[in-house]
């Protein structure tokens, strides 16, 4: 997480730096803070708080100069306070860097600082960096060498950039586990966490891989690897449609992307159903038919709402491609040895393409021999290029953080992919044409959907006041439980939990009461009965009911009906996709709710839109 971005050329930093951070603030927005340099004199402002309280202390206090880093933090190391806040100083203003990652041998280095007679201000990992380099530079007057020399001294993760008034004509920046970019401009040079700093600013990138370190200054800039050799690299050029980021009409970015849902699903579809052959076409799988045809099993592995994308993905691909699949939390699988048969593809799920648990379970992946496949949505991000193949989302930007259109485009995909390995495999050529005709429907009916905003909206102010809620699907609806939990718990702060409907009886049935609400997921189905026996135990304990069932579905227009306290229908679609539809309502009831409540719906507590820390 945190964001960083650095700018060395003619113009003034300051406002370069500051647009860059607003960019930057889906990584982290607990405090934020930028150093410049005027020769050899260093101005450092830094703030808790969003980059918007930043700015405004900037307006009262500029930051001069036309070289300088800066950061939007997320807390780690140290509670989010000015003092905290990014960069951190080394020596009397001999150096400032920012840092995104993890030291994990801080506390060692700190005390060894500490009794050399170093004071320490802040409680960051980050700030041994700083003292480490000052006290490098006093023997070899070079930054380079001593960030050279520091790096060497460091374990964990980063992602770095510094400057110093000794040397105030260059950035040096160093990665390790924690992305970086150059930005090459004309007589200007930018140094970013990731290229959505750059949007503006340049469109030609260089991206640094791990354990190299960089040098920009205006007119250059060198690449170096681990033993200090120089690197030549390609200049690549972002051609990518970095698309709509901001809020357009909308009050906030969650709800335009909610309501970008069906473009963002016509997106993921375009190009990509074959009529000819009834199944599903991608352009970057980069393995042979022969090779995917002789995959016995499939390991997803994924986080957070990702993650629960994931698990859809193992009911589509039993039902349709009739293959094992495994799903798994890529903090748990990066560190699990489990032994996986040659004939296992590892597919990364992940919008950002950058979560550092996902990257871990892909890179062990990778290791181990396997064919590795990402489903991600930022183009270019670290996990796309790291992947052996893959398949863009082509959602557009997802700002808010609490990722929506993501999703069900990942569902969706999945589905194709089902498709894809399912016409490798058993199904049969009409098989294939129905699941085209079905995913073709898909778009309308989530416009469809869309629809029951105003009526989502009159349950949320009724049900806005409550402590805990409980989300309760089957099969299929399952993970969408799982999910409409973790949309509500994160942007609401309401405690939400997400189980199978028959597992209630097994422990959380205890929950239940008059104030705890619960949703059921009862769309039209194999489990419609199952899941109704599981909504009169609910009833039958006084629990407040809201169901989302299926329209045009007689039983549920009676039967949930008259057992519900509220119903939301949705458009009736096969099973299979019902993940998407249903997901809809959820997501709107997480906003409305969270939006009464008061709450920062883009940008909820403690949270970042990118985890790119373990
Ligand atoms: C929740 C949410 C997170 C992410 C998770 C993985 O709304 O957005 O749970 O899904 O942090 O992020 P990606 O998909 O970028 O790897």
């Amino acid at each position: 997480m945190c964001g960083i971005i650095g700018y060395v050329g003619p113009r003034e930093a300051e406002p370069i730096l500051v647009e860059g951070l607003r960019r930057l603030e889906y990584r982290g927005y607990d405090s934020a803070g930028v150093a410049t340099l005027t020769g050899k004199k260093m101005h450092l402002r830094k703030k808790a708080g969003r980059v918007a309280d930043l700015s405004k202390f900037l307006k009262d206090s500029p930051a001069p100069g036309t070289v300088g880093i800066s950061h939007t933090r997320w807390a780690t190391h140290g509670a989010a306070t000015d003092t905290n806040a990014h960069p951190h100083i080394g020596g009397p203003n001999t150096v400032a860097v920012v840092h995104n990652g993890v030291i994990e041998n801080y506390s060692t280095l700190k005390k060894q600082l500490i009794d050399q007679g170093v004071e320490f201000h802040s409680q960051t990992d980050t700030e041994v960096i700083s003292h480490l380099i000052a006290q490098k530079l006093e023997e070899t007057d070079d930054l380079v060498e001593s960030v050279r020399q520091v790096l060497t001294m460091l374990k964990g993760t980063y992602g770095l950039a510094v400057v110093s008034p000794k040397n105030p004509e260059m950035i040096v920046g160093a990665r390790l586990g924690s992305p970086l970019v150059i930005g090459v401009g004309e007589n200007e040079n930018f140094l970013a966490s990731d290229p959505t700093a750059l949007i503006g600013c340049t469109q030609r990138v260089v991206y640094l891989k791990d354990h190299q370190l960089c040098v920009i200054t205006d007119t250059d800039f060198h690449i170096y690897d681990e033993d200090h050799e120089k690197v030549s690299v390609a200049v690549q050029n972002i051609d990518w449609d970095t698309g709509d980021a901001s809020k357009g009409d909308y009050e906030h970015h969650m709800l335009k992307e909610i309501f970008e849902q069906p473009e963002a699903l016509e997106n993921a579809l375009r190009g990509r159903l074959v009529d000819a052959d009834n199944t599903a076409l991608f352009g970057g799988l980069n393995l042979t038919n022969r090779q995917l045809r002789r995959a016995e099993r499939l390991i997803l592995t994924a986080c957070g709402t990702s993650y629960h994308a994931g698990l859809v993905g193992e009911y589509l691909f039993e039902e349709y491609a009739r293959m094992p699949v495994e799903v798994e939390y890529a903090s748990e699988f990066r560190y699990r040895n489990p032994p996986i048969d040659q004939h296992t593809i590892c597919i990364a799920i992940t919008q950002s393409g950058e979560t550092a648990d996902t990257l871990a379970a892909l890179r062990e992946s990778k290791r181990k021999g396997h064919p590795t496949l990402a489903i991600c949505n930022v183009v270019g991000s670290t996990i796309a290029r790291e992947a052996d193949g893959g398949v863009y989302l082509h959602a557009g930007p997802e700002v808010g953080v609490a990722s929506t259109k993501a999703f069900t485009s990942q569902v969706t995909t999945l589905a194709m992919l089902a498709l894809f390995f399912g016409r490798l495999r058993h199904l049969s050529s009409l098989q294939g044409a129905k699941m085209i005709e079905d995913l073709r429907a898909l778009p309308d009916a989530v416009r469809q959907a869309l629809k029951c905003n105003d009526e989502v909206k009159r349950i949320a102010e009724k049900y806005h006041g409550v402590s805990n809620m409980l989300f309760m699907g089957r099969q299929y609806m399952y993970p969408v439980a799982l999910e409409g939990a973790l949309k509500l718990k994160e942007i609401s702060y309401i405690h939400a939990e997400g189980y199978p409907a028959a597992e209630m009886k097994h422990g959380p049935i205890a929950l239940v009461d008059e104030e705890t609400p619960s949703i059921f997921l009862t769309p039209r189905g194999s489990v419609f009965d199952k899941v109704m026996s599981n909504l009169e135990e609910v009833k039958a304990r006084r629990g407040p009911i809201i169901a989302i069932a299926s329209e045009g579905d007689a039983r549920a227009a009676d039967y949930v009906a008259s057992k519900a306290d509220e119903v939301i229908f949705v458009p009736d679609v096969p099973e299979y996709l019902q993940p998407v539809i249903t997901s809809i309502p959820l997501q709107l009831l997480a906003y409305h709710v969270a939006l009464l409540r008061g709450c920062d719906v883009d940008k909820p507590r403690n949270l970042a839109k990118s985890v790119t820390v373990e």
